[in-house]
């Protein structure tokens, strides 16, 4: 397989080694990835959470304060959402695009045609970053390898008869050409194999993609098994940086897996977020507390899980949603907290039906 070159300036040194995103600085997430410290990406009129991160990143690196051995180094120091992408079809490019055009800058999709318009987020981050005067580097692109068994058999976009490790390569392939780039900011698996030695051929492919520069972070998602999590950090030669799961009741909330997640600098990505949480968002509780911070159920629940050190995924499809949900993140990343005492905090778990009443605080 041949991989694209990247731009020199990105080789910095990632090699052999986990980049490992400082997280769960509480209140503030902090999370480090490689970005161009030579980039002119930062006029004044661009706004957005990657945008300003990125400005304040380069701003700090210049001035000699947060870089790596190489000032090469962003630093990602504020909570954000990420705009999630599935299930939009042929929506999918006019949804990034207006997502964009919101302040969304981190987004997520998978190379999964069955849920996933790939492409789609191509054109649309690439045409509205286009419009605003934005480039590659203002944005934080994630895609996903999913397996045979979670692809639509008549649409599987890799050969199937190849070995694993062939068919993660194929897909990564797939992924650059659909989004319209030469790299990604994160690569994860969108599920584990029934087997870890089926998963760990996944996982070295995925590896050989950081080192050679094309891939910037690894995760992992739908694993909800915490001694599986563990035996994969173990054996990983690059630690995962992202663990993407469903956050619900059934899972009791990943309370272990979160606890392990924060302990070893791995962001945790949540999905289902809203939808599985729904009877709590409609009570008389959240409301009034919602109510009394400006800000809807739903955005207090994205409020609760950055106050967490939690990065939410959020797949609206609604103009009016994407903004405020924007609104909140602009307030967070100014320095309100939302959640004015350990009481609130623990009240919104409570309700949420998390068990010892949430944890992280
Ligand atoms: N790794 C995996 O296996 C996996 C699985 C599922 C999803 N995901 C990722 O997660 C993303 C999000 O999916 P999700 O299942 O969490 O649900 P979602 O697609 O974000 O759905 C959230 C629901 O809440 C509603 N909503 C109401 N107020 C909202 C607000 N202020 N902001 C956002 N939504 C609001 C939305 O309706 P409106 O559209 O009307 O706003 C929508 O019906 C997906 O797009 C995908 O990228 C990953």
């Amino acid at each position: 397989m041949r991989l694209p070159a990247w731009p020199l300036y990105n080789i910095v040194s990632v090699f052999g080694r986990k980049i490992s995103p400082s997280l769960y600085a509480f209140p503030l997430v902090s999370m480090s990835i490689m970005k161009s410290v030579g980039s002119q990406s930062c006029a004044e009129n661009l706004s957005g959470s990657a945008q300003d991160d990125h400005c304040n990143a380069m701003k700090a690196t210049n001035q000699g304060e947060s870089s790596d051995s190489k000032g090469t180094a962003m630093h990602l120091s504020k909570m954000h959402l990420i705009y999630g992408t599935a299930w939009k079809k042929d929506d999918t490019a006019r949804l990034v695009a207006d997502a964009i055009r919101s302040g969304f800058r981190f987004i997520d999709t998978a190379c999964q045609p069955k849920h996933y318009n790939e492409p789609g987020v191509g054109q649309g981050w690439s045409e509205a970053a286009a419009e605003l005067g934005l480039t590659r580097q203002d944005f934080y692109l994630q895609t996903k390898f999913t397996s045979v068994s979670g692809q639509d058999p008549k649409n599987i976009p890799y050969d199937r008869t190849k070995p694993i490790e062939e068919q993660v390569k194929e897909s990564l392939e797939v992924s650059l050409k659909n989004l319209r780039t030469d790299y990604l900011d994160a690569l994860v698996l969108h599920g584990p194999y029934p087997s870890m030695t089926s998963t760990l051929k996944a996982w070295r492919t995925m590896e050989s993609f950081v080192e050679q520069g094309i891939v910037r972070l690894i995760g992992v998602s739908n694993m909800y098994d915490l001694a599986e999590l563990e035996e994969l950090y173990e054996k990983a030669t690059i630690k995962p940086s992202i663990l993407q799961n469903r956050f619900y009741a059934e899972s009791d909330f990943d309370t272990e897996i979160r606890a392990f997640c924060k302990e070893n600098d791995v962001l945790y990505q949540s999905f289902w977020t809203l939808t599985a949480n729904r009877d709590a968002l409609a009570t008389t509780e959240v409301r009034k507390l919602a109510k009394t911070k400006g800000l809807s159920p739903q955005t207090l629940m994205y409020a609760f899980m950055m106050t967490m050190g939690h990065t939410p995924l959020d797949g609206t499809t609604n103009l009016k949603h994407m903004q405020e949900d924007i609104a909140l993140e602009s307030r967070i990343k100014g320095g309100e907290k939302i959640f004015a005492s350990e009481d609130e905090l623990r009240k919104m778990a409570e309700v949420l039906g998390m068990p010892d009443g949430g944890m992280f605080w």
